[in-house]
């Protein structure tokens, strides 16, 4: 895969990619600036979060924590069948069952909770969130997970839609031409197989300055079974500090969790680094492990200030705002772009 470099991937110092990021959020009439409406609420996540985002706020305005504001907002996103990379309808391991993962942070505690390798249970950032409050422990998988859950009342359901079941099938017969499956025919073929790796992340900051996140995903589609990515490991899929900010990712597990991301992002911001550069920065970390053909990756995260950015490796990626006035759709910074 061929990629030019944007403009701001040039400018090595960090001044100067602040400086360069100013002028082309200027150019596309934006700003990362704390938000305008009287509340001081601010709530971002990724680009598939529009409702979290709308939940959420709706959450910290009536007076709730930022805790129920983030996991609540994502549950909206995990019960849509509709979208293929959160909880339920999301596409299935290689061998079609749907295994999820997410992980919390609650940041006037420091508190985390995650689960990997869910299986059956729809919403696993309620149970992440059970996990931090109810357990002595961090991250719970596979059956241990699951049996945590129906301890708590969680019902157990075949989390794979129609729809998802005929992506899993269509790719498994394409696989290979030396199996057993054949393809069907080719006017049965409704679109071409491909890999998504959808995820959300979201992260809330309220008035008192307390901050909360959370990241929740099936995963990338058809991954081995067992396979666990960046989304439920504290410090790579999310990293709260309450006195800093907070960060999470979606995208390539791998390359997230080889450069530990999220904790990345809020270190550079307690050097002093706005949100954009702090993530912009934490993806050439990426670029230079893989040496010029990275995947993608994205990274959101807002400040003790209320500054807010999220950044991807390739061009076109968006996320969604919601400033106590309104809830907005932006497109992230970038640093290479596909040919
Ligand atoms: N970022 C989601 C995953 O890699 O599983």
């Amino acid at each position: 895969m061929g990629a030019t470099i944007s403009r701001r991937f040039l400018l090595s110092s960090t001044l100067a990619s602040s400086i360069s990021s100013l002028l082309e959020l200027d150019m596309m009439g934006q700003s990362q600036s704390a938000p305008q409406g009287p509340s001081q609420l601010l709530v971002i996540s990724s680009g598939n979060g529009i409702k979290a985002v709308e939940k959420a706020m709706a959450i910290l305005k009536a007076g709730g924590s930022t805790l129920d504001a983030v996991v609540e907002g994502v549950v909206l996103v995990e019960d849509d069948p509709e979208d293929d990379g959160v909880g339920y309808g999301g596409l299935p391991n290689a061998d079609g069952e749907v295994e999820l993962d997410a992980s919390v942070m609650y940041g006037p505690t420091g508190a985390a909770g995650a689960v990997g390798a869910l299986r059956y249970i729809r919403n696993p950032s309620r149970l992440a969130r059970l996990v931090m409050e109810r357990t002595n422990r961090v991250f719970l998988v596979g059956e241990g997970a699951l049996q945590f859950a129906l301890a708590h009342g969680f019902h157990k359901e075949d989390l794979l839609t129609e729809k998802s079941r005929q992506r899993w099938l269509q790719w498994k017969e394409e696989l290979s031409d030396k199996d057993d499956w054949v393809a069907p025919p080719k006017k049965e073929i409704s679109q071409k197989p491909e890999r998504p790796q959808g995820t959300i992340n979201c992260l809330a900051i309220d008035a008192q300055g307390d901050i909360s996140g959370v990241t929740s995903t099936s995963g990338i589609a058809f991954k081995m079974p067992g396979r666990v990515g960046d989304s439920p490991i504290i410090g790579a899929g999310l990293y709260v500090d309450n006195k800093v900010g907070a960060a999470g990712s979606t995208g390539n597990g791998e390359a997230n969790i080889r450069v530990v991301g999220a904790h990345t992002v809020v270190e550079f911001m307690r050097q002093g680094m706005a949100p954009e550069p702090a993530c912009l920065e934490t993806l050439r970390r990426v670029v230079n492990l893989y040496k010029g053909n990275p995947p993608n990756l994205s990274f959101y995260a807002l400040n003790k200030k209320r500054e807010f950015a999220a950044a991807s490796l390739f061009k076109g990626a968006k996320y969604c705002v919601h400033d106590g006035t309104r809830a907005m759709i932006r497109p992230c910074a970038w640093l290479l772009e596909k040919k």
